[in-house]
């Protein structure tokens, strides 16, 4: 049941949202577990499953009230949510509220006190049930916006606990979160915290101010003076992918003859675009159809010898921005398809779908270029995930100023995404990067992603904690004074 870190004998209990597999009803009325979709599963549960460690979070669907199971190597201790619950707290104080607001207020963020009323309890029932499956003396470590005030509500009942923290996504400057009716609240709520982690150095730093702001506490660099006397942390780890096992997965044989497969299907294109993100507002899906769109329309690129294939998992399908971010991709597409497409040879291909992981190896490998271009992202590990596979030192990524991960691929071709010319531009020097240089600019990706890996991510932060709860050194004794010569 516990995990232990490689940097303290304390025992480890993860606490996310999701679990990391959700219970599917099929056609048939049976039930399976299958992984979540999403970049927090995809990142925890390497480390998790490699330790044998305990995983508290929601099954994925309402109503179902399971007992604790084992699965894949973890331990795993679901909370179970109402339909009202989880209309209130994940759709709505979550994802209709948070989300949007925490991402620079590229959606339109709803503040609804009921919401706020359920997120509280779903925070309390989260705390609740780590207090009660956490040994005494472990490690907590709670993740992301949907349960920020766990720490907190766990502190009050389990002082006894080393309690991290970690923000998948990104924390909005103080202009923008100061609009949060119980922007108070959800800051002592992350103080309760020994360690609170961000993407982006940027991200620690608006969470200092706001808690200065809100709390009135006291920070100096990284720390800050909790108002119980207190010490805690609030610094940046950058997440990463499982780099080692991703390339092995592209390394298969069965992989790469897919990845040829794949061109092939497509009418073997001289040059092949992908896009992959869930079907989200924050990932600029419309302005980067509308930069493609627009080299088509004026002959800078020609179909059907460029191709892009836009996949868009779908996502929070319930919550009406995304249902009309839905439709307005797919008008986009229609139209540019409409506009460009040959018979059985499409401009875009769009999937609004999942696809298992070797499938998206293959398609990482048969890709040219790659568009990873949101308005602003906590991290984006779908641009990791590329760099990871492409061993062969091919492809050229696009990727937004506005990922967290722009701050470690600085050999990519950086893109403001908002400036639809500017992207333009990155797009067709990235279809004609020559292979010496994209091999130069992969290779530099490469090395940074490999070393900083989802590993090394787990590890750092868990060191970190580890080393609040060593006990402050007793000062050096004061030397005693020579006595004075005589005299
Ligand atoms: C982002 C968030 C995660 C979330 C994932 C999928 O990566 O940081 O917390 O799990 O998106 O979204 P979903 O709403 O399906 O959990």
């Amino acid at each position: 049941m516990a995990l232990l870190s490689s940097t303290s004998e304390r025992p480890v209990v993860v606490a996310a949202n999701r679990l990391p597999v959700d219970q599917v009803r099929l056609a048939s009325g049976a039930t399976e577990w299958r992984q979540s979709p999403g970049g927090l599963v995809a990142a925890l549960e390497p480390v998790v499953r490699s330790s044998g460690g305990t995983w508290v979070g929601w099954p994925g669907v309402a109503d179902v009230e399971l007992d604790a199971f084992e699965a894949g190597g973890m331990h795993i201790v679901p909370v179970g949510l109402s339909a009202s619950e989880v209309a209130e707290h994940y759709e709505g104080f979550a994802n209709g509220t948070l989300w949007p607001l925490y991402h620079d207020v590229t959606g339109q963020p709803v503040f609804e006190r009921r919401w706020w009323e359920t997120y509280r309890e779903v925070n309390r029932r989260f705390a609740v049930t780590v207090d009660a499956v956490a040994e005494p003396g472990s490690v907590v470590w709670v993740q992301d916006y949907q349960l920020q005030l766990v720490p907190a509500l766990l502190r009050e009942r389990r002082p006894d606990l080393l309690i991290g923290f970690f923000d998948h996504i990104p924390f909005p400057g103080w202009e923008i979160y100061s609009r949060l009716p119980w922007r108070r609240e959800v800051v002592e709520g992350l103080l309760g915290a020994d360690l609170v982690g961000f993407q982006r150095g940027a991200d620690a730093a608006n969470f200092l101010r706001a808690a200065r702001s809100t709390s009135g506490v006291v920070t100096r660099g990284s720390v800050i003076e909790g108002k119980d006397g207190r010490q805690l942390r609030a610094a940046s780890f950058p997440i990463s992918v499982d780099a080692a096992t991703l390339e092995e997965l592209a390394r298969q044989p069965e992989t790469l003859a897919r990845a040829k497969e794949l061109r092939a299907e497509l009418g073997d294109p001289g040059v092949l675009v992908l896009g992959v993100d869930r079907l989200d507002y924050t990932k600029g899906i419309l302005h980067r159809l509308r930069a493609f769109g627009e080299l088509l329309d004026e002959g800078r690129l020609e179909p059907p010898g460029v191709v892009l294939v836009q996949v868009a998992s779908p996502s929070r399908e319930r919550v009406d921005e995304y249902q009309r971010l839905r439709d307005e991709v797919e008008a986009t597409v229609g139209r540019i398809n409409g506009d460009h497409s040959v018979l059985g040879r499409p401009a875009v291909h769009y999937l609004h779908r999942t696809f298992p992981k070797q499938e998206m190896a293959a398609l990482y490998l048969a890709a040219d270029v790659m568009l990873v271009t949101p308005l602003r992202d906590g991290m984006n590990l779908v641009a990791k995930e590329y760099v990871a596979c492409r061993y062969d030192e091919r492809g050229a990524l696009v990727l937004s100023e506005f990922a967290g991960a722009a701050d470690e691929l600085r050999q990519a071709f950086l893109v403001n995404p908002w400036d639809v010319d500017g992207m333009k531009a990155a797009i067709l020097r990235a279809v004609a990067v020559g292979p010496a240089e994209a091999a130069r600019r992969m290779r530099a990706m490469r090395r940074r992603v490999r070393e900083f890996d989802v590993h090394h991510w787990a590890n750092a932060f868990l060191g970190a904690l580890a080393m609040l709860a060593e006990p402050e050194p007793e000062p050096e004794p004061e030397p005693e004074p020579e006595p004075e010569p005589e005299g």
